[in-house]
């Protein structure tokens, strides 16, 4: 038996199919047509994509791009695509987007290295609030303003937890 800690409910499998449609039909709307670059953040993106993508009635391609901590901190491009994205209209998928620090390099190197026609941002999890760099979040599933870490639905804690169908909420660890 796992000594796992079941995380309790903080928005269920209906809701979250709820959002996915719901932002699935902005996305179609809003592209119109254009092919939509989609790019998921590995490795907690992996499930709202396989949502996502089946909600968009349009053209899109799926690749994916890893960030990860160095040893002073920084933030570094782990895995990168060798796809040419080019003047395409890029639609980058994120898992949590809290202090906005993650988010505003990988955006940061996107401009810079891929010079896409466009850029946006579609995230599970949006905690405004606890912004210290700007970061615009174009589609949000959900904006929370709750203490807790946030599991399930292809996100982890320490790898585990990917799996649940629902999203859930763990006591922030003391040490976080
Ligand atoms: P930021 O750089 O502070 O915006 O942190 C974003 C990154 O931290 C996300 O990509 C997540 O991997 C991770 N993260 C932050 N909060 C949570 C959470 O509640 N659950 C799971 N991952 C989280
Ligand atoms: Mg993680």
């Amino acid at each position: 038996m796992s000594d796992l800690v079941k995380p309790a409910v903080l928005f269920s499998k209906e809701e979250i199919q709820e959002r996915i449609l719901d932002i699935g039909r902005r996305i179609t709307a809003d592209y119109d047509g254009s092919d939509v670059a989609m790019v998921g953040i590995l490795k907690g993106t992996i499930v709202f994509m396989a949502d996502l993508i089946r909600a968009i009635e349009q053209p899109l391609t799926c690749d994916f791009l890893n960030v990860e901590l160095a040893k002073d901190q920084r933030i570094e491009i782990a895995f990168s695509p060798e796809t040419n994205f080019r003047a395409r209209e890029v639609l980058l998928l994120q898992d949590v987007i809290d202090t906005g620090v993650t988010m505003n390099f990988i955006l940061g190197h996107i401009q810079e290295d891929w010079q896409p026609r466009s850029l946006k941002v579609a995230a599970i999890i949006d905690r405004e609030d606890q912004r210290k760099i700007d970061c615009a979040v174009d589609y949000a599933c959900f904006k929370i303003v709750e203490d807790g870490f946030v599991v399930g639905y292809g996100l982890d804690s320490e790898e585990q937890y990917r799996g649940l169908p629902y999203l859930g909420m763990l006591d922030r660890k003391k040490t976080d």
